[in-house]
């Protein structure tokens, strides 16, 4: 009998909800600033709730609305958060991963991060979309500490390639179909949920940062240590402060992620798309 209490609660949550998922996703796509609204494009096949679910944890942050939505993409079954658990918000680390963790337990084999970030490169401007290439979680505490469950994944997770290259590349296939010159980078995870000071906007550059943001590392890593493949996107909402005269501002990051949402998600959409037309992508994983 497994007595890790971390699996044990992801399983308590994922038999509370089980009948209730109406089929087995094959992308886990978590919607970032910006495309919160993105299942409102497509037929929903089911939601649950997050207070439905016995002791999940449920987000705080305004604008992040909190249900997983069931639906086809493109003819693909894709499982979407709206509205992911930020560390910052209080939570244990292995509640702020558990919603990805639940994901995969429900099927998925794919998984898409989006999120919105501030740019660190200087040659990148507000509303430009980010690649994810690799990222680095800095004094963010890993989610694969503590008891290892072996049903989850290994002990010593590998981490060389945690973005999926052939998922990389239809990305930028995709970008380059809509026009959209995409750039590629290395995504930083910072606790938040205060902006960044000059000074530690400067540490992110220097530690090989091409973008800075408050999510998504922590559950790439959870993740990769349940063998998902996975890909990202960030959208710049902003400069990083201290790249430009002006304070930052949720408000402004939400303006931002807002006005160039429609691309946003005719990447994502064009994405899945050729995710379900892909052979080579067989989730072999
Ligand atoms: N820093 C951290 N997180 C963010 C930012 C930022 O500048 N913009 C959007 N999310």
């Amino acid at each position: 009998m497994n007595v890790n209490p971390v699996y044990e609660k992801l399983n308590r949550c994922y038999e509370s909800i089980k009948e209730k998922i109406p089929f087995v996703p094959e992308v886990a796509l978590i919607l970032g600033s910006g495309l919160g609204d993105y299942a409102d494009g497509f037929p929903q096949e089911g939601t649950i709730d997050y207070h439905e679910i016995e002791g999940f944890p449920v987000s705080t942050v305004q604008g992040h609305r909190g249900r997983f939505i069931f639906t086809h993409v493109a003819g693909v079954p894709v499982v979407m958060m709206q509205g992911r658990v930020h560390y910052y918000e209080g939570y244990p680390m292995s509640d702020v991963v558990l919603p990805t963790r639940l994901m995969r337990l429900m099927g998925a084999r794919i998984l898409f991060l989006t999120n919105a970030a501030g740019g660190v490169n200087a040659s990148f401007s507000a509303g430009d979309f980010m690649l994810i290439k690799d990222q680095i979680s800095c004094f963010v505490p890993s989610p694969l500490i503590g008891p290892n469950s072996e049903e989850l994944g290994p002990r010593f997770a590998d981490m060389s390639h945690i973005y999926d290259e052939e998922l990389k590349q239809l990305i930028r296939d995709s970008a380059a179909e809509m026009g959209l010159r995409i750039q590629e980078g290395v995504y930083l995870q910072l606790t938040g949920p205060a902006y960044e000071s000059p000074a530690e906007v400067r540490m992110c550059r220097a530690l090989g940062a091409d973008a800075v943001g408050m999510s998504t590392a922590c559950e790439a890593v959870a993740a990769n240590h349940m063998g998902y493949q996975i890909c990202g996107i960030s959208c710049i909402s902003n400069l990083a402060c201290g790249m430009t005269d002006q304070p930052l501002s949720h408000k402004e990051v939400q303006e931002t992620a807002d006005r160039v949402a429609p691309l946003f998600k005719e990447l994502v959409t064009r994405t899945i798309g050729k995710l379900g037309k892909q052979q080579s992508c067989n989730f072999s994983k």
